[in-house]
């Protein structure tokens, strides 16, 4: 996944690479990489990392462990992308402790400091919401997870959305919250239950706020980012409520979802790749983890490339127990000869998934959508939508979408672990839906929206079987559908984010379509397209499409867009009912100045009578911002 590689590029720097010079094939992805990397620098306020005290430091003591070696260990990457407080904790009073012993409170820092290339400041209080008054209500709807239910729908019931078509021409911000300390995303998607509202972040804060007024009831702080909903249930034989989300360094956490205490934590997987992007999904009491990872970025020519394999690990969400853990590639890679540079070469491997599971429980099946192989051969699981069993999962059965993509970032440099033949890099990134009905004769279908802009429906009793395949946007590595569509039991919504210019170096024939589509469940047919159009007026960084997952209410669906325009769409039409820019400076409950950018990852959420986006993702040149907006009817 390409994503993740501009990521890897920004996080680790250029450094590693900067001695070989590049042949003219790839100075066009030099030029990509530079400019992604200057960017980064610039957003942060950094300087070159390789020049503070710390750079030594690391690579005498953690280097050997933080760069692919040690199971469990996370990669450099993972960690540079840790908040500065939060490594410094784990050097000076945490688990790293013995493994840096010896080293002064002021190496930790410098440490910490290189590895983020941000000062330290332990003084920092992080600014809290006032703390509400009552402890939340004791009724109220649920809505949770990355889409909405176990099918992965999107859509959200009028009970629980509590907003009429007719009153959305009346909506007006009603309360924001701002992240503080330089965030520059916002990509958890805010879930609710009995009034409250329940959010991640960047600096690992995950938040319990009153969802009508934005009052604190708890906070936790993970050790790095949270990027995956909160999900919260009653669980287990004493029916304790708890709350479950997953961080970046590849770690799901169970907290009291009544006051935030930690009950369990577990690694969901060992390879020092390992990361969670998808949002576990939470089902009688069972949380399904689905593990991607950056093994696909490890481009030095002397990295045995590669071992990993996409999985999903079922835990008992009471006590953190693992049920079952299930590999979409059934057996782990084998040697396959050595690379021209002499290197050991595994295979198969890949296979991650990027994207939150959809439960079929009425055939008690589990589908992901994965991305590409790491290596070649390409294994049947790669760029395929897999199904496991709930109970047991064992691997059922799996549709290839696109066969021998293997790829990884060694290609993208010319280097020897780059595959023969080298895949087109294409990955399933948005989750898989069921359309439970949305058949030809009322039966089901799995949908499944790829990077390239194609829409893919396959039927779940026949899974070999193609039922229709609709291509509605250009694509790039950043889409075509890229993070999740929107299906109410009539139209299947697709939101297509063709960024003008992608910046990766590749070039994409064909128009770009950025905007929202309407098609027949059962046949792919088109019933309506808006093309978005230009808010951007030439603003760096602004782009018309949508990247965010969308979301349905009944005769209405809300998309929130690159160019930071939050708008509502008439699900019969396809024209704007209502549009508002997230952009504009807010400050928050918590007395933090912000403002919204490019919306990314988890996108709206209408509930009890709201609506809910986080805004800024100041990645991969979207604008940036760091913003929770919460709206309501006429902003009562
Ligand atoms: C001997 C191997 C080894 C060395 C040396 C080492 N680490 Fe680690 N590190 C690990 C392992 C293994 C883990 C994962 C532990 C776990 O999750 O239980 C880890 C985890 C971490 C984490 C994540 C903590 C968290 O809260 O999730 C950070 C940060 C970290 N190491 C930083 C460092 C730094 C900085 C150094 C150098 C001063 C260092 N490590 C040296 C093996 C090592």
């Amino acid at each position: 996944m390409k994503l993740l590689r501009v990521l890897v590029l920004v996080a680790s720097g250029l450094p590693a690479l900067a001695h070989a010079a590049p042949p003219p094939a790839d100075m066009e992805a030099e030029r990509v990489k530079a400019e992604a990397f200057t960017a980064s620098m610039e957003a942060k306020g950094q300087v070159n990392r390789e020049t503070l005290p710390g750079a030594r430091l690391y690579r005498e003591r953690c280097a050997m462990c933080h760069e692919g070696q040690v199971p469990k260990a996370p990669h450099k990457t993972f960690v540079s992308l840790m908040p500065t407080d939060a490594i410094y904790h784990a050097l000076a009073d945490g688990i790293m402790q013995p493994q840096s012993a010896g080293l002064s409170l002021t190496q930790k820092q410098q440490v910490a400091e290189y590895l983020t290339g941000e000062q330290l400041d332990l003084a920092r209080q992080i600014p809290m919401p006032p703390q509400c008054a009552s402890e939340g209500h004791a009724t109220g709807p649920r809505l949770m997870g990355w889409g909405f239910g176990p099918r992965n729908e999107h859509y959200i019931p009028p009970a629980v959305a509590g907003l009429l078509a007719a009153d959305v021409p009346r909506l007006q911000l009603k309360w924001a919250l701002a992240y503080p300390g330089g965030a520059f995303r916002a990509r958890s998607r805010p879930t609710f239950d009995q009034g409250v509202l329940y959010v991640g972040s960047q600096d690992g804060t995950v938040y319990a706020l009153d969802a009508k007024t934005g009052c604190r009831h708890w906070t936790f702080r993970a050790s790095a980012e949270v990027r995956t909903p909160v999900l919260v249930d009653v669980v287990g034989p004493t029916a304790r409520r708890v709350a479950l989300f997953g961080d970046l360094n590849g770690r799901a956490y169970a907290v009291d979802a009544t006051n935030g205490t930690l009950l369990w934590k577990l690694k969901a997987d060992d390879h020092p790749t390992a990361t969670i992007t998808g949002a576990p999904v939470l089902h009688d009491g069972v949380l399904y983890v689905p593990v991607s990872s950056l093994e696909e970025a490890s481009a030095d020519p002397s990295y045995e490339c590669c071992t990993f394999r996409g999985s999903v690990v079922a835990v008992a969400a009471d006590s953190g127990k693992v049920l079952w853990k299930s590999y979409t590639i059934l057996k782990p890679a084998r040697q396959r000869g050595v690379t021209t540079a002499g290197i050991k070469r595994f295979a198969p491997a890949g296979s991650p998934i990027w994207n939150s599971p959809t439960l079929d429980v009425k055939r008690g099946l589990m589908y992901v959508g994965t991305g590409n192989a790491y290596s070649a051969p390409a294994d049947i699981s790669s760029d395929a939508v897999v199904a496991f069993d709930l109970q047991t999962g064992k691997r059922q059965w799996v549709h290839q979408v696109v066969a021998n993509d293997a790829w990884n970032v060694g290609c993208m440099i010319g280097n020897a672990n780059c595959p023969t033949p080298e895949g087109p890099d294409l990955d399933i990134g948005a989750g898989t839906m069921l359309l439970a009905g949305g058949g030809a004769k009322g039966g089901d279908l799995v949908a499944v929206g790829m990077k390239d802009g194609t829409v893919v429906a396959i039927d779940p009793d026949h899974p070999q079987r193609t039922v229709w395949k609709r291509k509605l946007g250009r694509g790039s590595i950043q889409g075509g559908v890229q993070f999740g569509m929107a299906y109410d039991g009539r139209r299947l919504y697709v939101p297509i984010s063709d960024m003008a210019n992608s910046r990766d170096g590749k070039h994409y024939p064909g128009d770009i379509q950025p905007g929202l589509n309407a098609l027949v469940p059962s046949t792919g047919e088109i019933l309506w397209r808006n093309i978005t159009d230009d808010a951007c007026h030439g603003r760096d960084l602004c782009d018309r499409g949508i990247l965010a997952s969308i979301a349905a209410i009944d005769d209405v669906v809300f998309g929130g867009h690159m160019d930071g325009r939050l708008r509502a769409y008439a699900a019969a039409t396809g024209q704007v009912l209502w549009e508002t820019d997230t952009t504009t400076e807010i400050v928050g409950v918590n007395g933090v100045k912000g403002h919204g950018g490019s919306m990314g990852g988890g996108g709206p959420v209408v509930y009890d009578g709201m609506v809910y986006v986080n805004s800024g993702y100041g990645l991969y040149f979207h604008l940036p911002g760091n913003v929770l907006l919460a709206y309501s009817v006429d902003g009562r």
